[in-house]
């Protein structure tokens, strides 16, 4: 049953309490690796794991490591159909997966970077005509929810819903209010299926060219998906890369604007760096919790676990082992090894949309280096005071922008 009992609040792990320590969590985390890699916490009953090797064994060991779990960081209400990709394990995972990999690759995103560069450049442009931008409201939030939507053909005029019930089944558990966030997170997981019940049955009568029409083609276990099992799938597909995408783009803004002023130049100069920058972002500022559950006894982790026991996975400390990326603290486009971060996961599960979320990257950066000579910060901005609540996600991020001039190219 999903209830407060099935949710596991990672501040009471952490006590990451002021949103300066959540803004940068970094000395927690290297403390954590260095002197209590495996750590059990009483109070929340679950086992941490913050060392690179140890994450990824973890993540990828799925017949010891299960994602069949009660038990999450983040639990949304459970799925009652049979595509439920994220509390399985391979092979049933690995079926149900399928039923959409094929648009994610990189070669059948090709066919949508088109309309993807439209959507970015449309919002850039906007952004010109602006006095006082912000990364967040006017790009980072708004890009990956037209993408995702239009990739799955949900009418353009509803995105604020679906950005709005993503934020809600997506936010992490926060100690003050489990039971409410409880009942939001089921609020809105309701609302969004009967908002995309007629959406789907309409696409099985009339396809199109999107993602909702195919899988409303596709079979699984030799049937073909009902009307409540794409609903399920697609509203998964709508939630999941909402949040993600638009804090790789916020934090990499704030980075180039307020952190390290050279290197947005840098990759002006050369547009070659701009595919390390967002591997760098995603290693350097990624704060993601992931959890797992032992399906045996076992001391591989080089202390006793039991069945059943519950794992949560820092990749974001992970991705700051110094073991792993020497000099971690530092912000570095040239790293050879950036993409070797843990941020879209590993194993069976990796995530599905990182072709898509790498390419929205590529794609909003390019455009705004079209568009902009330079970014700059303004004068009082402080991160830690705009973070989305108990999280280390900026709400917004006021910048000045330098327009390019075109009469001097
Ligand atoms: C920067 C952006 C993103 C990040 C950091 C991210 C991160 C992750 C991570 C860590 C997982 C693994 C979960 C686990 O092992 O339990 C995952 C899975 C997944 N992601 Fe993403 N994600 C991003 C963007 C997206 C986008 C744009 C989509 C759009 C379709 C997406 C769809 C999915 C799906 C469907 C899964 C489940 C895959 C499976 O269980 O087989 N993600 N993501």
């Amino acid at each position: 049953m999903y209830s407060e009992h099935s949710s596991i609040v990672i501040h009471e792990i952490s006590k990451l309490q002021s949103p300066e320590q959540l803004w940068s969590p970094y000395d927690w985390y290297h403390d954590m690796i260095v002197n209590n890699p495996i750590y059990y916490d009483e109070k929340q009953n679950v086992w941490n794991v913050f060392r690179y090797d140890d994450v990824n064994r973890v993540l990828s060991d799925f017949k010891l490591f299960s994602s069949i779990r009660k038990r999450s960081v983040s639990p949304i209400p459970p799925v009652i159909t049979r595509v439920d990709i994220n509390s399985t394990d391979p092979p049933i995972q690995r079926d149900i997966r399928k039923l959409v990999s094929s648009a994610f690759t990189p070669r059948s995103l090709k066919e949508w970077e088109p309309r993807i560069r439209g959507i970015a450049k449309e919002l850039i442009d906007n952004m010109k005509q602006m006095n006082k931008p912000d990364m967040i409201s006017d790009l980072a939030v708004p890009f990956p929810v037209t993408v995702i939507s239009d990739l799955l053909g949900t009418p353009r005029q509803d995105l604020h819903y679906i950005k709005n019930w993503s934020d809600i089944l997506f936010f992490p558990n926060s100690e003050v209010d489990v039971t409410d966030q409880a009942k939001r997170k089921y609020r809105a997981m309701s609302e969004f299926n009967e908002y995309l019940l007629p959406i789907v049955k309409e696409k099985r009568q009339n396809p199109e060219q999107d993602i909702i029409s195919d899988l409303t083609l596709a079979a699984y276990e030799g049937t073909q998906l009902t009307d409540e099992e794409v609903v399920t799938f697609s509203l998964g597909l709508l939630a999941a890369g909402n949040e993600t995408t638009t804090n790789l783009l916020g934090n990499m803004f704030y980075t180039f604007a307020y952190e390290q002023k050279g290197i947005y130049q840098e990759i002006l100069s050369n547009r070659s760096l701009i595919s390390n920058a967002i591997e760098e972002t995603l290693r350097y500022r990624f704060p993601i919790t992931l959890d797992r559950v032992l399906t045996m006894d076992s001391d591989v982790l080089g202390v006793p676990m039991k069945k059943g026991d519950v794992i949560v996975i820092w990749l974001g400390a992970a991705n700051n082992d110094a073991e792993q990326f020497p000099e971690p603290n530092k912000f570095d486009i040239h790293r050879e090894n950036s993409n070797k971060h843990l941020s879209f996961g590993k194993g069976p599960h990796f995530c599905l949309g990182a072709p898509l979320a790498r390419l929205e990257a590529q794609i909003a950066l390019e455009c705004f280096i079209e568009a902009f000579a330079d970014i700059v910060p303004t004068e009082t901005f402080n991160p830690a005071l705009h973070l989305h609540k108990g999280t280390q996600n900026l709400l917004t991020l006021p910048v000045e922008l330098k327009i390019v001039d075109k009469s001097i190219i």
